[in-house]
């Protein structure tokens, strides 16, 4: 499919890719014959994280898929994992993209990232999680391991996920190798404005999360989904209101992974590279009212740490 450039050597990302953001309701098997459904509707980009519990199921899919020669090699995917905070220390970094990688079944993914810019120094298990659990992060030294990472040739990319610009600004002050990706929630309602430009402007890519509104998820809801502007738009154009929202973000330069373990609906997000949308459709999505969906908040307890993080943009 269709992909965007990033700023490490020789390295695109697919313009869309499959969300695996883990639901305790949904077993790994489950994901597992998602992400094999998936591969056969043509995706190679799949998005995982330590903390979801998908890393299994996506790398025996992907071990099935090389299996029965759904693809040809392991370089036709380009699979991102995450950093959990428990592990967002210096020297913990090396050990965690290990654990990652067992679990994956690789010997290396294409994109690294800093899940949260946010220190817990222990896994929770309650939610809200107890304050102090919760510690700044202290990101030389972690990027330093993240630096490593790619050095070692564990990650052929090193990026965040969930930063702002003030956040990229400190870091990119001291780092040896830049961010290649910032992951964050992008979407109709969450057009992030400032970032977007940041980003463009430091040659950082941006990859959207919750492109639909994570309908179904804790935090997300029917905003983008059951949205009348958008409705209307899907309608004259004969599309789904997904499949406007998902163009609206690619037409802003941006990969993007949404979730949908359904077999159509997976086919209906990727199908959105043959149309695009006029300039009067643009203004109207640009004028929708701007709210986040994904606050960590919801998650973590409305901390000080916690908040300063939802508040920053
Ligand atoms: P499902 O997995 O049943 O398809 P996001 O990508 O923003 O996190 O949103 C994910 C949510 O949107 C899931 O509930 C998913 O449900 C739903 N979804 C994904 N694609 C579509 C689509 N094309 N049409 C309607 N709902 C969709």
């Amino acid at each position: 499919t269709t992909g965007f450039t990033l700023s490490c050597a020789g390295q695109t990302i697919p313009a869309v890719g499959l969300g695996t953001v883990s639901d305790p309701r949904v077993d790994a098997e489950t994901t597992r014959v998602a992400v094999l459904e998936a591969i056969k509707a043509g995706y190679r980009h799949f998005d995982s994280a330590f903390v979801y519990g998908s890393e299994k199921p996506v790398g025996e899919a992907i071990a099935e898929a090389l299996r029965l020669g759904l693809a040809k090699s392991r370089d036709e995917f380009f699979i991102t994992t995450k950093l959990w905070c428990t592990f967002a220390e210096g020297d913990q970094v090396i050990p965690a993209i290990k654990m990652s990688l067992k679990n994956l079944q690789m010997d290396y993914v294409d994109m690294y990232l800093v899940h949260l810019p946010l220190r817990l120094t222990q896994q929770m298990t309650k939610s809200p999680v107890p304050r102090e659990h919760i510690m700044p992060i202290d990101l030389k030294s972690v990027w330093a391991g993240m630096e490593e990472c790619q050095n070692l040739g564990l990650t052929k990319g090193i990026g965040v996920s969930n930063f702002s610009c003030k956040r990229l600004e400190d870091l990119i002050s001291f780092c040896k190798i830049p961010p290649a990706i910032n992951q964050v929630e992008l979407n109709p309602f969450w057009r992030q404005k400032e970032l977007m430009e940041f980003c463009k402007a430091k040659g950082i890519h941006i990859t959207a999360y919750s492109p639909l509104g994570a309908h179904g998820t804790k935090w997300g809801d029917n905003r983008i989904l059951g949205c009348n502007v958008i409705e209307e738009i899907a309608k004259a154009r004969g599309k789904t209101t997904a499949q406007v929202s998902l163009r609206w973000v690619y037409e802003q330069g941006a990969s993007m992974v949404p979730k949908s373990f359904n077999k159509e609906r997976m086919r209906q997000n990727i199908d959105i590279f043959d149309w695009s949308l006029t300039e009067e459709e643009i203004n109207k999505i640009n004028q929708l009212p701007q709210r986040k969906g994904s606050t960590l908040a919801s998650t973590f307890g409305p901390h000080d740490l916690v908040l300063e993080i939802d508040a920053d943009i």
